[in-house]
């Protein structure tokens, strides 16, 4: 039998095998709700703009409540005959309230539809992930607070360079995640627009109010232009942008979790709930979760270029293509919301060795460039010279296999007679961090004013 939804032209069904590279139904379920919220609005507006009778109006809706409820209890039945959710719903509705349902779709076409039903779910998952990035950055905010003067070394290139607090690099997660947020936050205001009522391509000769469905569906406006709502998938693209680049930004802090956990750098214990053990090797425990949002990262960055991919040269208006825009979006957005989901779990249960960061933070002659500036500050000399002898006194440390500290002050003056003899007293690695007082530093004093203003904005 040909489709039901729109054989007219066709005397055959079609081939098993174009029932399965053309149906979307096994995805796009996902957008049921958003489907029923589409049509719930559309049939309104046929109703109170008198295309359909009011009393039409409200059966199709009364209908259309029912399905939700089949959906959300789980009773909603698909067929793949019907290709994809729209028809699905369509069907049901025809099952329910008879011939009337034909009315539904009435100056209006999948295109529209499907257009409209993305942005409402975007809309939704574009909040929903904002909210974990918030408890996200609460949770490392909290542990910055807790450990806002804990020392640990800071690096580049992965080598010890200046020690840092903790709370500090926690704060740096906490700051990189806003900006995060901020561009989500950007793309709900381009999403602000309704595609609905654009019908296939070139709007409807009904008097259809476009207004009136935008605004039942929460968005600011319709779409001004008919093609351009039909067609247009940057805003998906602009979506997984966003997840990608903040996937890559939390696979940043997955990896450091990973080595911080390992047995080498021992500074923080990840909990049992968020590790594994080995089958082969009793002693492991292995930081799964982290590598695994280190690795899931790779996803969003693929559904990117899946998407971009599928639009490249693609003509005006809609064409099938699109349909393939579904699962990327899905799948980047899985992605993002487990990964933002694990490292809440993993930030909240860590506990950090802070004994181990302490004395971590004295290798790797971390104090070097302080020593250099105190010479700049005692006997006037500038900073490049400083640099120059603190090199000679970094020299002689490593021939005699020794820290900056513990070199004799009667082997320093040799390097420069200059050199005050008191000048290791001086320096503490306390008094690193505490002297970090610039804006932005890494000073217990600043970094628990920042972590006191973060815990504040963000309950
Ligand atoms: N399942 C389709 C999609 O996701 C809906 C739109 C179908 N439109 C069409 N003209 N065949 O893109």
């Amino acid at each position: 039998m040909a489709n039901k939804m729109w054989g007219g032209r066709f005397a055959n069904s079609p081939d098993k095998i174009m029932e399965i590279i053309n149906s979307s139904i096994h995805f796009d379920i996902r957008l049921a709700l958003q489907d029923i919220q589409g049509s719930i609005a559309h049939a309104k507006m046929l109703g109170e703009v008198s295309i359909i009778t009011k009393k039409e109006s409200e059966k199709i809706i009364t209908g259309l409540n029912e399905i939700r409820k089949e959906i959300e209890n789980g009773n909603f039945k698909t067929s793949v005959e019907l290709e994809d959710i729209h028809m699905n719903i369509e069907s049901r509705l025809n099952e329910l309230i008879g011939d009337l349902s034909g009315k539904l779709h009435t100056g209006r076409s999948r295109n529209d539809q499907v257009a409209t039903d993305i942005k409402l779910y975007l809309r939704e998952k574009i909040n929903y992930i904002t909210e974990l990035i918030n408890t996200y950055q609460k949770t490392l905010s909290l542990n910055a607070l807790k450990y806002y003067d804990t020392i640990m070394p800071g690096f580049t290139h992965l080598q010890s360079a200046q020690p840092i607090t903790f709370g500090h690099h926690l704060l740096a997660y906490v700051e990189l995640a806003e900006r995060d947020k901020g561009r989500f936050t950007d793309c709900l205001q381009r999403l602000d627009e309704c595609p609905l009522g654009a019908a296939a391509l070139a709007g409807t000769s009904y008097p259809i109010d476009r207004f009136m469905t935008a605004s039942i569906l929460g968005f600011k406006k319709p779409m001004a232009n008919s093609l351009d709502a039909v067609s247009s998938r940057d805003l998906l693209l602009e979506t997984l942008s966003v997840i990608a680049i903040t996937a890559i930004n939390l696979s940043r802090f997955a990896e450091e979790l990973v080595l911080w956990s390992s047995t080498e750098f021992n500074y923080i214990k990840l909990s049992d709930k968020y590790t594994s053990g080995s089958s082969i090797m009793p002693q492991k425990r292995n930081p799964d979760a982290a590598e695994l949002v280190r690795a899931k990262s790779g996803r969003t960055i693929g559904s990117l270029i899946t998407l971009f991919t599928v639009l490249k040269g693609l003509p005006l208006a809609y064409s099938k293509d699109m349909q393939e825009d579904k699962e990327a979006l899905f799948d980047s957005i899985d992605t993002i919301e487990i990964s933002l989901l694990a490292l809440i779990g993993m930030v909240g249960d860590m506990k950090p060795n802070i004994e181990k960061m302490q004395s971590a933070s004295k290798e790797g002659f971390s104090i070097a460039t302080d020593i250099a500036d105190m010479l700049v500050i005692k006997i006037g000399i500038p900073f490049r010279e400083a640099h120059n002898i603190v090199g000679k006194m970094v020299a002689l440390a490593e021939k005699n296999n020794t820290y900056l500290d513990k070199l004799d002050p009667k082997e320093i003056i040799t390097i420069d007679k200059r050199i005050p003899n008191d000048i290791m007293s001086l320096i503490t690695i306390d008094n690193m961090v505490l002297n970090k007082t610039s804006y932005g530093g890494t000073s217990p004093h600043e970094v628990l004013k920042r972590a006191n203003e973060w815990v504040e904005r963000l309950s």
